[in-house]
């Protein structure tokens, strides 16, 4: 799978922006503001129909302008593919794949696949579970799409039991109005359980094995799905029962996977609480391969990576296994504002300056 060109217009800082890629690694190279980021951004955009970097998409529109669009040209499973997304914020986005109209982001998705790194990532060691959970779902949308459902609907039906545990505490309600959340909640979480723990366990081999290949301490990195949440409806619905009168006391859901966390650690401590940066780096670039890597499997073909500001706090050696790495699995686009951090030349190097993206000879 891979991505030959980007076209976007009044996308950030870019009123239109091509680009080609080389079918291995580009790199994108630039000064501070250039546009690296947006332009890695736009290829998300167009390959998975949302920003990695922003939930309120309407800043991914150009200033002053009213509506963006994306169009990506590329590969997928040995067929060309071609697609598009229009956005005007505050409708719905437009969405083409062949020419032909889709309905939403996920038909995207089931054709292109793509992985991103920035360093907002880090956030997934760095901060709290609430983070890593939610990368959890996302991963299991991408790696298992029906799961990406349970998520929602556990997430649902939580915000309804939420709301209903305050009426009954305010003596609005009574407490047997919760019996049917209740028993969502008990089937949609323990089966979110179930799916979380079965993607760690498939991610957790290649995680270790990624770690070690990226310079880290390989026998001692581990991925663990720490819940303390029942995986089977019928003991979730009981440990519920079991709690009804402190939640509507506190009006919050005491049990259940929106309180689980996803342990990374290396050498029996925390990334999280011990890791150096380059550490905390090399382990969210290690679940990102790890995850690459599972993706490949499931898809047939490696996801397209794309990796801004990756090279940042690592060392030489480091930089260099992380290319190694990301050259041996598929394509690969990565950004960095300094191109002597670049530790082999590129395939195809990009440079950015004044919202226009240029072709450098490689190597050069
Ligand atoms: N909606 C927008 N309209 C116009 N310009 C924008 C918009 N959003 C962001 N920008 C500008 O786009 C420019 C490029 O930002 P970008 O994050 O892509 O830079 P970068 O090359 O990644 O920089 P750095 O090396 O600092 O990460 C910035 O000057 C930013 O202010
Ligand atoms: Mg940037």
């Amino acid at each position: 799978m891979r991505v030959e060109r980007v076209r976007a217009v009044s996308f950030r800082c870019y009123d239109r922006l091509e680009a080609d890629f080389d079918p291995a690694l580009t790199a994108v190279v630039g000064r501070n503001g250039a546009g690296k980021t947006s332009l890695v951004e736009a290829v998300h955009f167009g390959c998975a129909g949302y920003s990695p970097r922003t939930t309120q998409e309407a800043r991914c529109v150009r200033a002053g302008a009213e509506l963006l669009r994306v169009e990506i040209d590329g590969v997928a499973v040995g067929e060309p593919l071609r697609t598009a997304v229009g956005f005007r914020p505050g409708e719905p986005k437009r969405i083409t794949v062949d020419g032909a109209p889709a309905r939403s982001v996920e038909a995207l998705a089931r054709r292109w696949a793509c992985l991103v790194f920035t360093p907002d990532h880090l956030a997934l060691v760095k901060r709290a579970p609430a983070v890593r959970r939610a990368y959890l779902d996302r991963a299991l949308g991408r790696l298992l799409p029906g799961y990406g459902r349970t998520a929602t609907d556990y997430g649902r039906a939580l915000a309804h039991r939420g709301a209903l545990l305050r009426r009954v505490r305010a003596g609005v309600v009574t407490a047997a109005a919760l019996d049917p959340w209740d028993e969502q909640l008990a089937v949609t979480g323990a089966e979110l359980v179930r799916a979380r723990q079965a993607l760690v366990e498939r991610l957790a081999p290649r995680f270790r094995d990624r770690v070690g290949r990226l310079g880290g301490a390989r026998e001692d990195a581990v991925l663990r799905y720490a819940t303390g949440s029942p995986d089977s409806a019928a003991a979730l619905r009981e440990a519920l029962r079991e709690r009804r009168a402190r939640d509507v006391e506190r009006a919050v859901t005491g049990v259940g996977p929106h309180l689980d966390d996803v342990s990374l650690s290396e050498r029996a401590r925390e990334v999280r609480d011990f890791g150096s940066q380059g550490e905390q780096r090399t382990a969210v670039l290690a679940l990102l391969l790890a995850e690459a890597d599972l993706l490949g499997e499931a898809r047939g073909a490696p996801p397209i990576l794309l990796l801004d500001d990756v090279l940042s706090e690592l060392d030489e050696e480091r930089r260099t296994l992380l290319l190694e790495a990301v050259r041996a699995h598929g394509q690969t686009v990565l950004t960095t504002a300094d191109p002597r951090d670049l530790p082999v030349a590129p395939d195809r190097l990009l440079t950015v300056s004044d919202g226009v993206v240029r072709a450098a000879p490689a190597g050069g």
